[in-house]
């Protein structure tokens, strides 16, 4: 029997994700941690030991070698707006400006800071995609040898929306070859993807977000090499050594330790992907023969994203009818004073801007199990059957 959550299938775990249950079971039954790390009487040592415990954790997880410091933040776009505009800060402050290089199909927390950056006169690069969300390491490494200033590339790791992967090694050769700072986007990667805790350390810096992976909302953190150019953007009590002002949030911060040990010792990638498959292979069968899955040509994708194109649809009348019958999925495009918005990710990509209106996105827990997805297999396309 499939897990409902609020009485509710919940296909939309690329967007957040509901709690873990050791987050869930931790609040009633935990002793919760109110007082300030940085005091020093005995129930702010008590905070400060539980992010210790979580930093320890979180550097054992990742294999975090010496020289990287991780710092915790409100979740992803701040922990990137402010790796990305540090640098640029810290550079400027040096007597520089910089040269920023991201995809096309990049989160918005990075692709919407470009205007930022040239205003204040540094120089941005985007590079492209293909029709399958692939980039190509060629275009990449001569648009981060085209200036001699100090450059930051972001490299999203696993596509929000396409579920595409990108390759980690290929930051081994971009590193040497242009000797760039690099910033993973790393937070789609946990239990969506199988080594989503095998980094390589050529990047100088990772963020991930709690709220993807079971863990509260409001809370995230970022690995950062001890050498990489960054000025705070938040400046106060010099709380995290620094690199982030502000009391710390405990326990959000221990909801990232209980959230990730819980999926440590229940994921099993065989399992999702198979599951996931099953579900895809079910939806491929009620297709019409112009509607299509985005990304199946892709070199990697991951284990947990369908992405749905259904031409001469519209995604805002498919999430309706799925809504009525008690399930929750997402569509690309974004929807803005009433009009709907196709997406950047699959404009990108080639696809036409009436197609891309007929986005549909199923993404799922990294515990979808085979019965599972025998049941949602059902329910899903009893609903496109309607469309197809
Ligand atoms: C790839 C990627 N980067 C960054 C973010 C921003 O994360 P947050 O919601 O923690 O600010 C998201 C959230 O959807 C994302 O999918």
């Amino acid at each position: 029997m499939a897990r409902l959550i609020n009485n509710r299938y919940y296909f939309d775990y690329n967007a957040t994700s509901p709690l873990a249950e050791s987050v869930i079971n931790w609040f009633p039954n935990g002793d919760l941690l109110f007082a300030n790390p940085s005091s020093i009487h005995s129930s702010g040592k008590k905070s400060k030991r539980y992010i210790n415990d979580t930093k320890r954790f979180l550097n054992e997880t990742f294999k975090m070698p010496s020289g990287y410091k991780v710092f915790f933040h409100s979740g992803a776009t701040e922990g990137i707006n402010s790796l990305i505009k540090g640098f640029a800060q810290k550079t400027f402050a040096d007597g520089e400006r910089i040269h920023f290089v991201h995809s096309c199909v990049d989160h918005s927390c990075v692709y919407n800071l470009r205007a930022e950056l040239e205003l204040y006169g540094h120089e941005v690069s985007t590079f492209g995609v293909d029709e399958n969300g692939d980039y190509d390491i060629e275009e990449v490494i001569t648009l981060l040898k085209k200036s001699k200033k100090p450059t930051l590339l972001n490299f999203t790791w696993v596509n929000n929306e396409s579920g595409v992967v990108w390759n980690l090694d290929d930051l081994t050769r971009i590193k040497e070859e242009t000797n760039c700072f690099i910033h993973v986007d790393s937070v789609q990667s946990i239990g969506k993807i199988e080594e989503w805790n095998k980094l390589n350390f050529a990047a100088d810096a990772y963020t991930f977000s709690g709220h993807k992976f079971g863990a509260m909302k409001g809370v995230g953190f970022s690995f950062i090499r001890e050498d990489f150019p960054f000025c705070s953007m938040m400046r106060g009590g010099g709380q995290q050594e620094g690199m982030r002002s502000g009391t710390e949030n405990t326990n959000g911060i221990y909801s990232l330790k209980l959230a990730l040990e819980e999926i440590i010792s229940h994921q099993d990638y065989e399992r999702l992907f198979t599951a996931k498959k099953s579900i895809e292979d079910s939806i491929s069968n009620v297709l019409s023969s112009e509607a299509r899955i985005v990304s199946t040509k892709a070199k990697k994708r991951n284990g947990n994203t369908i992405y749905l194109i259904l031409p001469g649809r519209k995604a805002d009348v498919l999430i309706t009818a799925f809504d009525l019958a008690k399930m929750d999925v997402s569509s690309g495009s974004a929807c803005s004073s009433g009009a709907i918005l196709p997406s950047r990710v699959l404009l990108s990509m080639g696809i036409t801007e009436e197609d891309a209106k007929s986005a549909l996105r199923f993404s799922f827990s990294y515990s979808l199990t085979l019965e599972e997805a025998a049941e949602y297999s059902e329910k899903i396309t009893s609903i496109l059957k309607r469309f197809s």
